[in-house]
């Protein structure tokens, strides 16, 4: 008898200890109705499926499992399914058993950029990382993508209470509207203050701002992003310095509270906590309980960022209880993984980039002015043309994307290659957070089997192409004339050699 019991009680420690995110909010009594992950199983006891990825060279599709209960995604499954093509993120599964999974956003009262209107998928390896040193893949928002719900079951309406945190990159974001995560609009369009409950995270400062230059942890409720308990600013919420974040929001009826914290280190801090903005609409709230990730309630997708990790619970949760999933978060040591691949291109070193298209094995990137082109060039070319085909390796101007690399023109020092509208250009540093995203790009391994394809950093569905000898950061799943998937593989792919010039 003694020693069942105490069998028993080590069975019940180790549950303990192995209790995810959503068992923790179930023991504190606000159990999780949406859980959202890419990265890892969010209850000790799933097996099921976590994501689901696309292959853009068949169409064919391939659910992502944890390696064990409850452990971390079998990215290994889809290195190998998507090798040597592209791969998009089409569903974030549910893991709480409610059904409520993300999918490919429909047109709102902003339409989408894609086709019909919908908005863009995630490429499915833009946010490696590594959990406890297993490699995962997180969901990089680009402008333009978006994931949503719109007929859910079990989440929050009205003024009831709920809460939600996610596990974001502290160094993707931007001031476009808005990388939110949470509950908003069943219609996809605005329909008044109030109708939406969503975390917030990046610098737009047209409603609330916090400490410092942002980014910061807000709340969306609808016309309205607040930082604290009315519009405008408030000091307490602190801008976020830390690589991984962790970001709560959570409300029940006139209380609502924003809390943040170093997702792989530390406590979280509360920034705000009190009663609902004395606005009209806000106080009772009408949350309608649809689900977004990575655009507004409209649909408004013009906001960039990183979700590897996300749920929603029924009831407003503890201090404590998310405190717990706090320390979970952090003995799930998320860390940095390389953004790059395939044969090294080293920094300092100066490089000539040959095309490995049938067509046009004798063309280089160059450039004509601004304009990024092929050109043919040899040893026996004229030196102004074997310069213009002559970049200089540096480290990428964007330090969110470390480990990357941006191309500094040979012939105009100071101008770097960067996208714009998708399009190529050499252009000068003008120092701008957008500008040197634009010009950093990852090189991986070929795509068909040769050397390099470039990947844009801030668009990691998108590599440096040729097309009718014009240089474009192309998607063979995109709708422009040079995203088209004949030869996308080979038109994407490069020979690096030591520069001409
Ligand atoms: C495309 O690349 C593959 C692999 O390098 C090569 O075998 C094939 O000939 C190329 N096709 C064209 C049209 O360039």
């Amino acid at each position: 008898m003694f020693q069942f019991s105490s069998l028993l009680a080590l069975c019940l420690l180790a549950r303990l200890v192995a209790a995810g995110p959503c068992d923790i909010y179930a023991s504190g009594g606000t159990p999780c109705v949406a859980a959202h992950s890419t990265t890892r199983a969010l209850f000790s006891a799933f097996t099921g499926s976590l994501y689901q990825v696309k292959r853009g060279s068949d169409g064919a599709t391939l659910n992502i499992a944890p390696l064990s209960a409850g452990g971390v995604a079998n990215a290994a499954s889809q290195d190998s399914f998507c090798a040597g093509t592209s791969c998009l993120i089409t569903t974030i599964f549910d893991q709480s058993g409610r059904g409520n999974h993300l999918t490919q956003a429909p047109p709102g009262g902003f339409n989408g950029p894609a086709a019909g209107g919908f908005d863009n998928l995630a490429a499915a390896n833009g946010a490696p990382v590594t959990l406890n040193g297993q490699k995962a893949y997180g969901v990089f928002i680009s402008p333009g993508t978006g994931y949503r719900n719109d007929a859910t079951n079990g989440i929050a309406t009205g003024d009831a209470a709920q809460g939600m945190y996610a596990v974001l990159d502290g160094t993707h974001f931007n001031n476009g509207c808005c990388f939110d995560y949470g509950n908003a609009e069943v219609s996809a369009h605005d329909t008044g203050n109030g109708h939406m409950e969503a975390i917030y995270f990046g610098t737009e400062t047209t409603w609330g701002t916090g400490a410092g230059r942002g980014p910061w942890i807000m709340a969306d409720l609808e016309n309205g992003l607040f930082s604290g308990g009315t519009a405008g600013n408030n000091p307490a919420d602190l801008t976020i310095t830390s690589r991984f974040v962790t970001a709560v929001v959570k409300g029940e009826p006139n209380q609502w509270s924003i809390r943040g914290g170093n997702a792989a280190s530390g406590a979280l801090s509360t920034f705000y906590s009190g009663v609902r903005p004395n606005v009209a609409g806000y106080n009772p709230m009408h949350k309608e309980g649809a689900i977004i990730l990575g655009i507004g309630g409209d649909n408004s997708n013009g906001a960039q960022g990183t979700f590897y990790e996300g749920v929603m619970t029924s009831g407003y949760p503890s201090d404590a209880t998310e405190n717990s999933v706090q320390a979970n978060v952090v003995a799930a040591k998320y860390a940095t993984t390389s953004l790059v691949s395939g044969p090294a291109v080293s920094v300092s070193s100066a490089v000539s980039f040959r095309a490995t298209t049938a067509c046009c094995t004798t063309r280089f990137i160059a450039h004509t002015g601004d304009t990024v082109n092929t050109q043919v060039v040899s040893s026996t070319s004229a030196s102004a043309l074997k310069l213009s085909a002559s970049w200089t390796v540096v480290a990428a101007l964007s330090s969110a994307a470390a480990g990357c690399v941006s191309f500094e023109s040979r012939d105009t020092p100071g101008s770097f290659i960067r996208h714009f509208d998708f399009e190529l250009m050499v252009n000068a540093n003008d120092g701008t957070q957008q500008f040197a995203e634009d010009a950093s790009f990852c090189p991986q391994s070929g795509i068909n089997g040769q050397g390099n394809s470039i990947r844009a950093w801030g668009y990691p569905t998108r590599y440096f192409r040729h097309f009718n000898n014009d240089l474009y950061v192309a998607d063979n799943s995109g709708v422009n004339t040079f995203d088209a998937a004949s030869l996308w593989n080979n038109d994407t792919t490069w020979v690096l050699s030591a520069a001409f010039a």
